[in-house]
């Protein structure tokens, strides 16, 4: 059974389920040394919505969306607020065979959008905006392939979260009142060696997926124990919960310079969720039998980012809320005179930066 509502947080998070778009483009960027480049962008992130609608309201039925990831790096000094529980960079993770490589990545814009001119607008403008701020780590632009299809030509996406599920699997909650309403978002970039993929029977491809190619119907595991990617990535407790999340991979290459890819992007409430799904493809369920579709799927990054809520978001560009005030009246001691001395000439402690 999937999770109850439990635990939601009425804040407005970030436009995580917009829906798959036909352009999408994934910007990886690393951020300058420094408290100006900080500070510079602060005050880009903090007006990100503002950007989005200069270049959405161009065409309202583009699907124009974007949505800004944080890596745990800078996040102390850039959102000046706690870091969210389970934030921290991407943990190399080495199998036998494959490993998933950990890349550098302060920031993640995930754009999203019906029309390619729409994208690369926005991505002019940001990048002009932030300047000699950051660096660009990677930039890797998608296509939606036929009827929503991977190159290897699988139909991807099929068991994402719907309905309440959907937020319940990708919004932190009560959990973690400060992070409420955010997103853990876990990206790779994975190439794909086509022709060798291409060399093995339709049949042999089912089995590693775990769908049937033409019609999308999941298919039983194997018996021999080599469990298909669908299940290896499929979480369920101790207490037989399952923990889904939300995928939007894109498709990415060109044949002319015979690359083939797909960028891999999970949005999930929990990060561990995510993590324990790398470990059952790389190091394999039981460990040695890792997910064959890694033998057709080298990883060459893996970032991990925090996408805030809209509101925490937009109020990175403000000074943080004065603390509340003191009480008007000490507690009512029977001898006042005994009481400690009022401490409001301390300075407030330094935060840990
Ligand atoms: C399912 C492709 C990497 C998590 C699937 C499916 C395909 C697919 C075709 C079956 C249809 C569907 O439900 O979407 C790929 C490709 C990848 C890739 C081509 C990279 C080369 C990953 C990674 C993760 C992941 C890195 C997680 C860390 C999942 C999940 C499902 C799934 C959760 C749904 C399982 C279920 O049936 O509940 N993937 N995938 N995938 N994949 Fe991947």
């Amino acid at each position: 059974g999937n999770r109850s509502s439990d635990g939601r947080v009425p804040i407005e998070p970030q436009t995580i389920d917009a829906p798959l778009t036909r352009h999408a483009v994934f910007l990886v960027l690393t951020v300058a040394p420094g408290s100006d480049s900080l500070d510079a962008v602060r005050s880009v992130l903090s007006d990100v919505d503002g950007l989005v609608k200069t270049v959405g309201f161009r065409d309202l039925g583009a699907s124009f969306t974007c949505t800004v990831g944080i890596g745990a790096a800078i996040w102390p000094g850039l959102a000046g607020l706690p870091l969210p529980r389970e934030l921290h960079e991407f943990t190399t993770i080495a199998g036998a065979r494959h490993t998933a490589p950990s890349t550098p990545g302060d920031l993640l814009f995930h754009i999203r959008s019906d029309r390619q001119d729409l994208r690369y607008e926005f991505e002019r403008l940001l990048l002009e905006a932030l300047g000699e701020a950051v660096a660009v780590e990677d930039e890797t632009i998608g296509f939606r392939y036929l009827d929503t299809r991977d190159l290897l030509g699988f139909v991807d996406g099929t068991a994402n979260p719907v309905g309440d599920h959907l937020p319940e699997s990708t919004l932190v909650g009560e959990e973690d009142l400060a992070a409420a309403g955010g997103s853990y978002v876990v990206v790779q970039k994975y190439l794909h060696p086509l022709a060798s993929w291409q060399a093995l029977t339709t049949e042999q491809q089912e089995a590693i997926i775990g769908r049937r190619k033409a019609d999308n119907v999941e298919l039983d595991d194997a018996d021999s124990g080599q469990k298909a990617h669908k299940t290896l990535a499929t979480i369920v407790d101790d207490a037989g919960v399952e923990h889904d999340i939300l995928r939007d991979n894109m498709p990415f290459g060109s044949p002319g310079t015979a690359t083939f890819g797909t960028y891999f992007i999970g949005y999930s409430r929990e990060l561990w969720v995510i993590e324990r799904m790398l470990e059952r493809m790389f190091i394999g369920d039981p460990p040695g039998l890792h997910d064959r579709l890694l033998d057709f799927s080298e990883a060459v990054t893996g970032t991990v980012f925090f996408a805030p809520s809209a509101e925490a978001l937009s109020n990175l560009g403000s000074p943080p809320p004065p603390p509340p005030p003191a009480p008007a009246t000490r507690p009512v001691s029977s001898t006042p005179e005994a009481s400690p001395p009022s401490d409001e000439s301390d300075p407030p402690e330094a935060g840990t930066g």
